[in-house]
């Protein structure tokens, strides 16, 4: 199942919060929205991955699900060169942490870790855990 929760983590979380920026080369209409041509745009990826019209339950962590198609890594010909290696990377750490250290877990309650809602990268300011 690591492929699969390793796309849903990576949808589920959006590490990059803001990366996907881009300059309209005609005019557009988008959403409604209409965009000059020259005019910039920033895409709120978080916001793509957690659209109901792409995936059902945009708020629930489901590691059995497929979450293809979700924009962590932003989307088109710009989209990140490393996702490879990003995926590869994740596939071996995240089993073999878990493998190698089964009993892993917080060492603080929940509450007190501090989410990086501050910052474009999102992750933990720390993370205590104990095995
Ligand atoms: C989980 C890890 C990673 C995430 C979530 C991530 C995410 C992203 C995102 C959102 C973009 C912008 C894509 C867009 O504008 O459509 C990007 C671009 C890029 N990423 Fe990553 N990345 C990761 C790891 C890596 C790694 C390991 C490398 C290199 C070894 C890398 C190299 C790049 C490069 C070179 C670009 C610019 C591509 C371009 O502008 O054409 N990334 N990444």
């Amino acid at each position: 199942m690591i492929a699969n929760a390793v796309e849903e983590l990576l949808r589920y979380l959006t590490i990059v919060q803001s990366l996907a920026v881009r300059v309209a080369v005609e005019d557009v209409t988008i959403g409604g929205q209409f965009v000059r041509a020259g005019e910039g745009l920033i895409m709120s990826l978080p916001a793509g991955n957690r659209d109901a019209a792409f995936i059902s339950d945009p708020d629930i962590l489901d590691l059995d699900r497929n979450a293809r198609g979700h924009l962590a890594f932003g989307y088109g010909v710009h989209q990140c060169l490393g996702q490879a290696l990003a995926r590869a990377e994740l596939e071996i750490a995240l089993p073999t942490l878990l493998r190698r250290l089964p009993e892993l877990r917080l060492a603080v309650p929940i509450e007190q870790v501090r989410f990086r809602h501050d910052m474009g990268t999102y992750g933990v300011h720390e993370l205590p855990v104990s095995w």
